[in-house]
């Protein structure tokens, strides 16, 4: 039986404000891509979409988000929650962030599992310091003027995969790879929302202070030398503003806000 299968039952039951209604396929192009068309059809607050396999799978910054059938957890769950747009890039970080604390559970491990900013989330090897990828996440909104109408967060992560496809060269995992003992996708996603569910209010409402200390905790690039947006440095972690802050060979500290950082040294992510 499929270690999704009672998922629906299992949340239902757990009282969660995300995941219901349950919309669970075998295959589909894109979660987020439903979730997107179903927001503007008015579907409501918490309503979620999960699949053993997508077609057309996508990434950040229009790369595409590959998984084998069965072997990752796929999923989009959408937010109707009050946002200013000027806070929606902070909910990227809490997602991130809510990804990390469900696998360091998984893991039982707080110190090998971080954020790599804005929002993929990676495992640090046991032997050395290199991190691979385990998930990634997509947030997509919907705005009508200047009001947020939905947030689709879309989150993929790598749980029973044993191999990746060549090109991926080392820079990925999965739980069952790290050791999880009897990896559930299940109670990862029961976890996963929970944190969601506790933390994108707050920060919706109030900004990034309330998880700001646990997210400085889990930030995988801090002190590692990056490149943002063409902005060259020392990673010296997140402000408040969710600014992944890189001091230059000058001396400057610069927050950059955009993009993806591009990491020298021994982190490995796709
Ligand atoms: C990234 O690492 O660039 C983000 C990857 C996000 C992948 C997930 S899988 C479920 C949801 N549906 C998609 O098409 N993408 C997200």
């Amino acid at each position: 039986m499929s270690d999704l299968a009672a998922a629906e039952a299992a949340l239902r039951a757990s009282g969660l404000p995300l995941g219901a209604p349950l919309v669970l396929l075998a295959e589909t192009t894109s979660t987020n891509d439903l979730a997107k068309a179903a927001a503007r059809e008015g579907a409501p607050h918490g309503s979620m979409w999960v699949a053993e396999r997508q077609t057309a799978g996508r990434g950040r910054q229009g790369r595409r988000w590959t998984a084998a059938a069965g072997e990752s957890l796929l999923f989009s769950v959408l937010l109707r929650t009050p946002c200013a747009p000027s806070r929606l890039p902070l909910l990227s970080l809490v997602a991130g962030l809510a990804v990390r604390d469900a696998i360091a559970a998984a893991l039982a491990t707080d110190t090998r599992v971080v954020v790599k900013w804005p929002n993929d989330v990676l495992v640090r090897d046991t032997k050395g310091s290199a991190l691979r990828k385990i998930s990634g996440v997509l947030v997509e909104s919907m705005l009508a003027g200047s009001e947020v109408e939905g947030i689709v967060v879309g989150i993929g992560v790598n749980v029973h995969t044993r191999s990746f496809p060549d090109e991926l060269g080392g820079r990925a995992t999965s739980l069952a790879l790290e050791g999880a003992p009897a990896p559930s996708r299940g109670s990862l996603l029961h976890d996963i929302l929970a944190g969601l569910a506790r933390d994108a209010p707050l920060v919706a409402a109030s900004g990034l202070v309330p998880i700001h200390d646990r997210l400085s905790r889990a930030d995988g690039l801090a002190g590692r030398e990056v490149e943002v947006g063409g902005v060259r440095g020392i990673a010296e972690g997140i402000d408040r503003e969710g600014r992944l802050l890189v001091r230059t060979p000058e001396g400057a500290l610069v927050p950059t806000s955009s993009g993806e950082a591009t990491v020298r040294g021994d982190l490995v992510a796709r």
